[in-house]
């Protein structure tokens, strides 16, 4: 046994003509938060899906846990949690009886199925609403609730595809901490997201674009090895920043031009050149410079710079936090 509790190697998936993963590699240590980052249709769920034994794969080769996906899908299955997309509850079932029919599919007995129960209510903060509709649940308890019930068997790894798609920020930010605690037991979570910001969570992250890998690393090795030239922040005393923005990125010195928030995010080759470049440039068209600070490129900074020079289809609907 390895320190790795995925291995993948060269995987690929292909319906008919059209490649939706191609030749991805990647390896996510046990205990890990590992973030598969990309756009909608960049290949995510397909890779997923094929990690859990659920899609035969093309070629290429995956380990899960030890066991071979392709070879020994049953075991994969038995070790593993999986949250897909849709969070596939049963609305018209209440609290209680999903996680019992869940308990059912896991083969769990009445004595664990009743300590499991009572731990997921009270992780999912459902305890009380045993006999509600899980239809009338917000999105935060669902998610909630359907992590309880993919995890009901206690697996050591736990796939999350796009777990905070559709809640509101605050079920976000309470659903990180139960990722936090499940990686804290020693627990792999590989969790997929459209959302740039989540990624800073991550122990590991990959990002993908139209099926192919673009980049690996952590966080900070991700912010230290793509972006070398410098990354100049400007913000307006007095002035529109989108105007600024159209102004900007015309420019032969403006590498990269980028709005985050209330500021322009402008990439250029050198500091001191680009510095003056861009307050010429801007106060000679009325506006006025508040500040231009050269900062660390944050990882939406890296994703947005890796996504555009890309030489494949453009990931356009990734999201900024
Ligand atoms: N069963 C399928 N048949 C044909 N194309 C598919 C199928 N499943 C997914 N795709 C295509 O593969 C690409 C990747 O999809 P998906 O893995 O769902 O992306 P993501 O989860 O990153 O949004 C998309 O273009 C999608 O339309
Ligand atoms: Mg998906």
């Amino acid at each position: 046994m390895t320190d790795m509790a995925i291995e993948v190697r060269d995987l690929t998936k292909r319906f008919g003509r059209f490649t939706a993963v191609n030749q991805v590699s990647f390896s996510v240590k046990r205990g890990e938060i590992f973030g598969f980052l990309g756009a909608n249709g960049a290949g995510k769920s397909t890779t997923i899906r094929m990690l859990c034994g659920l899609l035969q794969p093309t070629s290429g080769t995956a380990l899960v846990g030890g066991y071979d996906v392709i070879t020994q899908t049953d075991l994969v299955k038995q070790n593993i949690g999986y949250m897909s997309q849709r969070f596939s509850l049963y609305n018209d079932l209440t609290v209680e009886q999903n996680i019992r029919f869940f308990g059912g599919v896991y083969g769990l007995d009445d004595q664990r199925l009743r300590e499991r129960m009572a731990w997921v209510l009270k992780m999912a903060d459902l305890e009380g609403r045993e006999t509600s509709l899980t239809r009338t649940l917000s999105g935060g308890w669902k998610q909630r609730l359907a992590l309880g019930c993919a995890i009901l068997h206690q697996p050591r790894i736990v796939f999350l595809d796009e777990p905070t798609g559709g809640v509101d920020p605050i079920s976000r930010r309470n659903f990180w901490e139960l990722i936090n605690q499940l990686s804290a037991e020693g627990i792999t979570v590989l969790v997929t997201t459209h959302f740039l910001d989540e990624a800073e969570y991550c122990n590991d992250i990959i990002l993908i674009n139209a099926g192919s890998l673009i980049a690996s690393g952590s966080p900070m090795e991700l912010k230290t090895t793509h972006i070398t030239t410098p990354l100049l922040e400007v913000s307006l005393e007095h002035g529109e920043i989108v105007d600024a923005l159209e102004t900007v990125r015309t420019q032969p010195w403006a590498i990269e031009t980028t709005v985050f928030g209330t500021r322009l995010h402008v990439m250029v080759e050198d500091e001191e050149d680009g510095r003056k470049q861009i307050l010429r440039l801007l106060e000679s068209g009325g506006n006025r410079i508040g500040s231009i600070d050269r900062i660390t490129p944050s990882l939406e900074d890296v994703f947005l710079y890796l996504l555009e020079h890309d030489g494949r289809r453009a990931g356009t609907t990734i999201q900024q936090g």
